[in-house]
């Protein structure tokens, strides 16, 4: 093989914050370890977690709890996340975060000078350690800083395309670097995962360019299994206007501090809908809810923070039934604070001032980040005017299934941790948990992959692999067939995904989306790239299809089959829940003829003293 091959004990494959915190750790246990980025080191969808890292640090409430947190995950991905994932992602959240502040994270304080938490949707208590709204932004920060003087090597901009393997162990990747379209082989004893989502195979999306599934198809194409694919989370508030920046988050956070919904005919709808096993943690009129974000103990949450799943049904509701903004979302205000008179109408109004004294400043202090996207894109400003909104495809809670304890998938020497690998999030994950997932998962799947990498020799690189895999990249640059253009095949993909297999489900949707993809993925095989491999975005988007049709068709297969709504899952044709679905995961997997099989995988019984806490939690 006449090409560059780089030798590492560990290479880790994505450098948001799974990735970082994993190629940290193994490096930390003395192996060496390559760090494969398919962009710039520190661009990643981990900055899209802006409002904070969800841990039970109990600075702001004492009540919390690593129990009340698990209980809270558990509630909100609606029981079928994998337990022991969800109680040592509870268990060790706090000691990440603190660990994340001695590494140099400069949070928010509380007046005594803790690290300041603040409330987001499903979680019981102010959880959510923040940095204003740039949580996930000083996150990568953080680790980038640290991870670089520990002798990780970087390898920038460079696409993995393929998983190698000897025998049915992997030991290595193969990739090409985006800006020459040189080939590049990865030797390793133990490979890592952790290349985020899926978000580009939607036309709404929160995600840039670089989420295209590759992970989840590296992995299944290899030979691992996908598990709940079918969730897919639309977070509620994306901006609607202008549309070149439509889908770009806006922060749970906005809620957390007191950002209202609001329809086209000034009601706040969110009070019209509150699910039963939440009517008890829900507050009863504007007041209450206010008082809880500004810290009252004995309030509870306004109806904003209802879990996303549930909040971005109720703006589509909104929307479809007439009652949208201008631009097809809805209103999010937090400008409400800054009227005259705003407080005068609670029964307390100096509760409120004692906490707010100048509206507008304490909306810039707490939401700069918002403050200035809507300024800068939008042309608004937030403390005088209230935003559109509406839901964006966000993350996906399905991906890769792994061992809990260690983060490997069935494929030995095969790792994964963060958005692409599977488990603690169930059928919805709760804002701020992202982060504190990839921290304690990515710890987890960096320490595992360095003792795999200590405990086992080099495999041996197939020769022959490379070249088939290398002969099929460049044909999409020379293609007898080709006359498809690679950009139209993902736009008609990302229309699929979004009308057939978005927020609210069908049968008969979901089936003609199937179709859909088959033909897509004929389409994708004649997609031509014209030129050469240099600066040729065309040929990347042509590389990048098999993951999206990939991810798509699991998606969507993995959907049909789940026959009932459950969190993320809203199946119009299936409205309830049903408790046989209850105690099991879907799991797709490639067959011997490479088509994609489907099963049912049972939950593990639950032990007892897990099964207490979730009981005396409600
Ligand atoms: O709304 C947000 O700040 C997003 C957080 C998350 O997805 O965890």
């Amino acid at each position: 093989m006449n090409i560059q091959t780089y030798e590492h004990d560990v290479i880790v494959v994505g450098a948001g914050g799974a990735g970082l915190r994993a190629a940290i750790e193994a490096s930390a246990a003395g192996v060496s370890v390559g760090l494969v980025c398919k962009s710039l080191l520190g661009k990643a969808h981990t900055v899209m977690a802006e409002g904070g890292i969800a841990a039970a640090l109990a600075n702001v409430d004492e009540r919390d709890n690593w129990k009340v947190h698990f209980a809270d995950t558990m509630r909100g991905g609606q029981y079928v996340n994998n337990w022991r994932m969800a109680q040592i992602h509870a268990q060790e959240a706090p000691d990440r975060v603190r660990e994340l502040e001695a590494w140099g994270a400069v949070f928010d304080r509380t007046p005594d000078g803790r690290i300041l938490q603040r409330n987001f949707g499903g979680h019981r208590y102010p959880r959510l350690a923040h940095v204003g709204d740039r949580t996930g932004l000083e996150m990568i920060r953080t680790l980038q800083d640290h991870g670089i003087h520990q002798g990780i090597a970087v390898y920038m901009e460079c696409t993995i395309i393929s998983l190698l393997k000897d025998g049915e162990r992997v030991v290595g990747a193969l990739g090409y670097y985006r800006e020459n379209g040189r080939f590049v082989v990865f030797h390793a004893k133990a490979v890592v995962l952790a290349t985020g989502g899926v978000g580009k195979a939607y036309k709404i999306t929160s995600n840039s360019w670089e989420y295209t599934g590759d992970g989840h198809a590296l992995a299944y194409h290899a030979g691992a299994e996908l598990q709940d694919m079918e969730f897919v989370q639309f977070h509620p508030t994306g901006m609607v206007w202008p549309p070149s920046v439509r889908g770009i988050l806006v922060t749970e956070g906005v809620r957390g501090e007191g950002g209202i919904l609001l329809n086209s005919e000034g009601r706040r709808f969110m009070f019209d809908d509150i699910p039963e096993n939440y009517r008890n943690q829900t507050a009863k009129n504007e007041e209450e809810g206010f008082r809880y974000c500004l810290g009252d103990k004995n309030a509870n949450r306004p109806p904003e923070l209802l879990t996303r799943d549930h909040v971005a049904r109720c703006i589509r509701r909104e929307v479809k039934e007439g009652r949208g903004s201008p631009h097809g979302g809805v209103y999010l205000d937090v400008s409400w604070m800054t009227k005259p008179g705003a407080f005068s109408k609670f029964k307390d109004p100096e509760f409120v001032r004692s906490r707010i004294k100048d509206p507008v400043e304490h909306i810039k202090k707490k939401l700069p980040s918002m403050y200035h996207q809507f300024k800068e894109l939008g042309g608004l400003d937030i403390t005088k005017e209230p935003m559109e909104v509406g839901p964006t495809t966000h993350y996906i809670m399905g991906g890769i299934r792994v061992d809990p304890d260690t983060q490997m998938s069935r494929v030995p020497g095969l790792f994964a941790c963060g958005e692409c690998a599977c488990g603690i999030n169930g059928a919805n994950r709760l804002g701020g948990n992202s982060l504190s997932d990839l921290l304690v998962f990515g710890k987890r799947a960096g320490e595992f992959a360095a003792k795999y990498a200590k405990e086992h020799s080099a495999g041996r690189i197939n020769p022959q692999q490379v070249e088939e895999e290398m002969r099929a990249a460049l044909a999409f640059l020379d293609s007898p067939l080709g006359q498809e253009n690679p950009f139209q095949v993902q736009y008609d993909l990302q229309n699929v995904m979004q009308d057939l297999v978005g927020i609210v489900r069908t049968e008969a949707e979901m089936v003609k989306a199937l179709e859909r993809i088959q033909e897509l993925k004929e389409r994708a095989k004649r997609s031509f790239a014209p030129g050469n491999r240099e600066y040729n975005p065309g040929w990347h988007t042509c590389l990048d299809l098999r993951n999206l049709l990939t991810v798509s068709e699991a998606i969507t297969r993995a959907a049909i089959e789940r026959r009932e709504s459950r969190g993320a899952q809203f199946r119009e044709d299936y409205p309830e829940k049903k408790a046989e679905y209850g105690n099991r995961n879907t799991i797709v997997s490639k067959g011997p003829n490479g088509e994609m099989q489907f099963r049912w995988e049972p939950i593990p019984e639950m032990p007892a003293e897990l099964k207490r806490i979730i009981e005396e939690m409600k």
